[in-house]
């Protein structure tokens, strides 16, 4: 029961070589301490730290450590429950691995993957589980073998979809959570004059043809938080962090309580093929 991992080189099958793992033309990758592999190739790296930085992986952990994202998991796994054959999951933008050690933990014999371009969640990740597969990898080329997979998760993250296609199974699964209109509304109405809306579905627009989009729906849930520094938390899980000046900066730091619409979309896609 393991995960089969690709060369990010050469494309042909890594195998485990001691502490390391390595491929038949002998391109050879370490395991870091804290357990994981690092598969991204520095000249295939954008930035040198690229992904989400320490800031932002600590800010999440804290804010998801408190539970205010719970009833999104628990919606998430019957969402997974309801897949017929989810064995073999990958998290692709796994972040600092929230979502992904509860998958693991709490979906009966799942063998689950964890993929992250940020080394610095993918420390963090490590932390959580030592029974899931954590690579630093981009979702654009995944160092990972084809049609392996039964269900691939993109929780806030950037979806590739050929990428998706090649490593699921026929009649494999994709669940995605992207945030809707309405997601987080109250927290942009603290920052932005004008709220302009999010790019609704946008994500759905290019699938390939071996991909169909087989159900949607919304998540709706109601989140009071009851501190600054969750409220500052939350501001560095989004994008948002990047956007906000001094001043709005300021005036967030002053809010004790914020009362705060969850509003998501579940899309479900569908690999064509038998299981
Ligand atoms: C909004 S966070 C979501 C993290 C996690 N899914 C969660 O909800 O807690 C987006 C994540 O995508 C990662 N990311 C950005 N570009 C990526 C890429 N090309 N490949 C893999 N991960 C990427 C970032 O480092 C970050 O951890
Ligand atoms: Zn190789």
């Amino acid at each position: 029961m393991f995960i089969l991992l690709r060369c990010p080189i050469c494309h042909e099958p890594l195998f485990a070589r001691g502490s390391c793992v390595a491929c038949a033309n002998n391109h050879q990758f370490d395991r870091a301490r804290q357990g994981y592999l690092n598969l991204l190739p520095s000249n295939k790296k954008r930035s040198k730290q690229p992904g989400d930085d320490q800031t932002m992986v600590a800010a999440r952990t804290r804010f998801l450590n408190h539970g205010y994202y719970q009833g999104v998991v628990e919606a998430l796994l019957e969402v997974l429950r309801s897949f017929e054959g989810n064995q073999y999951t990958l998290d692709a933008g796994c972040g600092e691995g929230y979502y992904t050690s509860a998958i693991e933990a709490q979906l009966d014999g799942s063998v689950v993957c964890g993929v992250d371009i940020s080394k610095q969640a993918v420390v963090a990740a490590s932390r959580r589980s030592k029974d899931i597969t954590w690579l630093v990898a981009s979702v654009s080329e995944l160092p990972l073998m084809a049609q392996q997979f039964d269900t691939i998760v993109s929780i806030f993250s950037r979806c590739c979809w050929p990428e998706f296609a090649r490593v699921l199974k026929p009649g494999g699964h994709i669940a995605t959570l992207t945030p809707t209109e309405r997601h987080l509304m109250a927290l942009r109405q603290v920052i932005y004059e004008q709220v302009r809306p999010y790019p609704q579905d946008k994500h759905l627009q290019n699938l390939p043809a071996n991909l169909q989009l087989v159900h949607s729906s919304t998540l709706s849930q109601v989140m009071r938080l009851g501190n600054n520094q969750a409220i500052m938390d939350l501001l560095a899980m989004t994008p948002h962090y990047w956007h906000i000046n001094n001043q709005q900066k300021q005036q967030l730091s002053k809010l004790e309580r914020l009362t705060c619409a969850l509003d998501m979309r579940v899309s479900v896609i569908r690999k064509e093929g038998e299981v």
